[in-house]
Parts: C-alpha cells; sequence; structure tokens
C-alpha cells in the first residue's frame, strides 16, 4: 500500500471512529469497541466544568471537551451522576498545593497544569475498565475518589484508578452516595490507618470530633459512634439542632467561653479528631489523655511548599510538626497529620454501615451540575451543616430516605 493510500485509510477509519461506525479495538480497556459502545448521544464529548486561571469563582467556565480514555489497565471510567464540593475545591481553585501536586502531574513548569477540572468524589455508572481491573463490570453502579492531582470529578466523565472506587451503597440515591464518600475516605485515613482505632478497639475510646457539623465531622460522628465508642463534638450553637440528629454522646458550642475547662471535663479523650485547625488547637490539645492521640486534617504542608517550594516548604512543615508534637506530649498525647487516601476497602467497610442505616447521608443542599459556581458560593458564603452536592444527570426525583437531613 503506497502511503497516500495508508493515510486516506488512516483518516477514513479515525472519522469512522470519531462518528461510532467503527470500533477499534482497544489494547488496555475491556470494551473492544470504545468509545463508542457505552459513551452518550453526543458522541465522544462531554461537558465539563474547568478553571483556565487560578482565582475566584468568576474563573469556572463550562466548556465541551473529549471524553477520557483509558490509556491504563488500572483505569475505570465513570459517567458521573452526582459529585460533592469541598473545601480543597475551593482552595485547589485558588492554585492551593499546585506546586506539591504539578510533581504528581509529572508538570514542570507551573500553569502547564491547566485547564483544570476540580472535583474530588462522585457517584455514578462504570462505563469503561482497564483489563486489570476485577469485581466490577460495566453498568455497575460505584461511588468513587479522584486523586487531587487528576482531573476531577465535575464533569460528565471521569477516569480513575480500581483503588479508588467501590460499589455503590445500594439503600442510597447517587446525590446520597456522592456527600459521603470523600468524607469516608478522609475519615477512615485519620482513625483508621493514623489512629489505629478499629471497630473491635473503638468501644473503650472516649474520642471528640472538632467540628462536627461540616461535611467531614457529621461523617466522623457517624463512624465512631457505629463503632460503638464515646463521641464528644465542638460546633456552633446554630448547628447544634443539625449535629445532635447524628446522636453524639455531647455537644459542645466551641463560641462558650470555658469550651476548655468543658471539654476537660468530659475527657480526657483517647482520641481527638481535628477537622478546624487553627486555634481550636490551642484549648483541645489540654484536654488529651495519656498516650492518647491529636490527628489533624489541617496540615501546613501544601501552604508552605506553594510559599517556599518543595525542599524548604517540607522542611518548614515538618518543624511546625514537631513543635505541635512536643505541645501534645506535655499533655501526654502525640500530634499526628492525616490526609485522604483513597481505599477500596475503606469505601467497602463504610457501604456495610451505610447499607445497616448506621451511617446516613447529610445533604445540605443539592445543585444542577449547571449551577456549579452557585454551589460553591454556597458553602463559601455560609457555613456547612453537612455536604452541598451536585446532580450531574438530573436523576434523583424520589424523595430520599435520609429527608429529615436535607435542610432546604
Ligand atoms: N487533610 C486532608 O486530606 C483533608 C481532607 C478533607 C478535608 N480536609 C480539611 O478538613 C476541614 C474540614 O472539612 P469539611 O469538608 O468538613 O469542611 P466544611 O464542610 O466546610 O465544614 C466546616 C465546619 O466547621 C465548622 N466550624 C468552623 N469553625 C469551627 C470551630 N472553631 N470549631 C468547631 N467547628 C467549627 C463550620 O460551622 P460553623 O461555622 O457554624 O462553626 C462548618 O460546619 C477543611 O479545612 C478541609 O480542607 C482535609
Amino acid at each position: 500500500m503506497n502511503a497516500l493510500r495508508r493515510l486516506a485509510l488512516t483518516e477514513t477509519i479515525r472519522r469512522g471512529f470519531l462518528q461510532g461506525t467503527v470500533a477499534l479495538p482497544c489494547k488496555v480497556c475491556r470494551n473492544p469497541a470504545l468509545p463508542m459502545s457505552t459513551l452518550p448521544d453526543t458522541g465522544t464529548k462531554m461537558l465539563a466544568w474547568q478553571i483556565d486561571d487560578y482565582g475566584g469563582i468568576d474563573r469556572f467556565k463550562l466548556v465541551e471537551k473529549p471524553v477520557p480514555i483509558i490509556t491504563k489497565p488500572d483505569q475505570v471510567l465513570i459517567k458521573v451522576h452526582a459529585s460533592s464540593i469541598n473545601p480543597i475545591d475551593i482552595r485547589m481553585r485558588g492554585g492551593y498545593g499546585a506546586r506539591l501536586l504539578n510533581r504528581a502531574r509529572g508538570v514542570s513548569k507551573a500553569g502547564d497544569e491547566l485547564p483544570l477540572t476540580l472535583g474530588r468524589d462522585c457517584s455514578g455508572v462504570v462505563v469503561d475498565m482497564g483489563r486489570l481491573v476485577k469485581g466490577i463490570d460495566i453498568g455497575q453502579a460505584v461511588w468513587a475518589n479522584v486523586h487531587a492531582a487528576s482531573q476531577g470529578s465535575h464533569a460528565q466523565y471521569v477516569l480513575v484508578t480500581k483503588n479508588d472506587l467501590s460499589k455503590k451503597p445500594e439503600n442510597l440515591t447517587h446525590v446520597e452516595a456522592a456527600s459521603i464518600n470523600y468524607a469516608a475516605i478522609t475519615t477512615w485515613s485519620a482513625v483508621y490507618a493514623v489512629a489505629k482505632i478499629r471497630p473491635e478497639n473503638a468501644t473503650d475510646k472516649r474520642v471528640l470530633i472538632l467540628g462536627g457539623s461540616g461535611g467531614i465531622g457529621s461523617f466522623a460522628i457517624q463512624l465512631m459512634k457505629a463503632w460503638g465508642a464515646h463521641v464528644t463534638t465542638t460546633c456552633s450553637a446554630s448547628a447544634t439542632e443539625f449535629v445532635s440528629k447524628l446522636n453524639p454522646h455531647h455537644i459542645v458550642d466551641y463560641n462558650r467561653p470555658d469550651v476548655e475547662s468543658e471539654l476537660k471535663r468530659i475527657g480526657p479523650f483517647d482520641f481527638i479528631y481535628d477537622t478546624v485547625g487553627g486555634d481550636t488547637e490551642q484549648y483541645a490539645m489540654k484536654a488529651l489523655n495519656k498516650g492518647s492521640q491529636y490527628v489533624t486534617l489541617v496540615s501546613p504542608l501544601m501552604l508552605e511548599t506553594d510559599k517556599h517550594g518543595l525542599v524548604r516548604g517540607s522542611l518548614s512543615a515538618s518543624w511546625a510538626l514537631f513543635n505541635k508534637n512536643m505541645q501534645a506530649n506535655k499533655f501526654g498525647g502525640k500530634y499526628r497529620w492525616s490526609f485522604a487516601h483513597p481505599s477500596t476497602y475503606a469505601l467497602n467497610e463504610v457501604a456495610k454501615l451505610v447499607e445497616q442505616d448506621l451511617i446516613r447521608p447529610c445533604v445540605e443542599k443539592v445543585f444542577p451540575f449547571t449551577e456549579l459556581p452557585d454551589a460553591f458560593a454556597n458553602i463559601e458564603t455560609r457555613s456547612a451543616r453537612g455536604k452541598t452536592v451536585v446532580n450531574v444527570v438530573g436523576q434523583e426525583l424520589k424523595v430520599p430516605k435520609s429527608a429529615d437531613f436535607y435542610m432546604s
């Protein structure tokens, strides 16, 4: 075949592929006809919210872009039904963590990571998968987390790896499921991996959760209660009604002048889970017990590396960690950072608790996909009471079982 004919044939196949009339075998995915057989009517395009530059809400653009394609055998392509908004999305929109994340992305020149789609979690349906993915099938409803270095889930489709997902709890809608899984893997990392608290040793633990009204705190209260721990939490007075529905043993208003002595009176605590950070540490650490652990989600690592570069930033963050640990030691405890870490095991275990009704979704507000900037504004302008969720396909018409948690 001469070069001209070969070129013409290649072009015919390429066009047929894009129009859905030619099926190209895919070496890494199971579906030989990716993307034709599983993709929507729009062909190979999807809608995604993206930022071309770091900044405020005005940076969001709804764009049409190609549906991501599986390039590694452990990847899974999900049609997103719902995703949530997390504080990290707001920060990443402003450039938070770019230096550290660019390393994970393999980006050496600042700015080359853009455009970015945010969104760290989703609930949806598997539309394709690599050949190393076992235990799920195309069409399976899953909940998944998306690594911060990857393109996110505020889109109609997202690529994740097999360790980022598990089967969606059957008793939840996609909107409800998307409200849980990022809080779940974050809390699992802190509780199970860092503090080594397990269902089998939790019953004799006194636990303090700082910030019980937020997305993470409202999940953590339920997980610790489900495992039989004695749970105290802090929140503002206006959040007490919401938090009391989660049945912690004690709720303490963090604005009361005697918050420190009140926590000491209820404590001391074997495990303090800090979802707030900042000045809160000053009074909360004093309620530590001998041999107990203070695990915080609020670490200066990203901010320091953004400011000073990877080496100096990591060193200065480590120095801060060392000093905090010394402080905690005075009260007999240890001070640790914790980061959300994807885990199929964690998602499976949490799904079981959800299916037993021991953990319920706390959905504060649901926004349609087209109104994603309003969803961001919702959590940037007011205090969270559970989670804000984006409904991507608009199929959540039934009244959810957790309706009493819906705040609006
Ligand atoms: N390390 C990680 O990998 C990781 C992962 C996920 C989240 N995080 C971080 O964890 C934090 C919490 O996340 P989230 O999703 O739960 O946030 P969120 O949904 O925005 O909730 C924050 C909650 O904290 C409450 N709050 C504020 N100040 C407080 C205080 N001094 N004491 C007690 N409660 C207070 C707020 O309500 P009021 O204003 O009414 O008090 C709000 O309900 C964020 O900083 C987030 O970036 C880290």
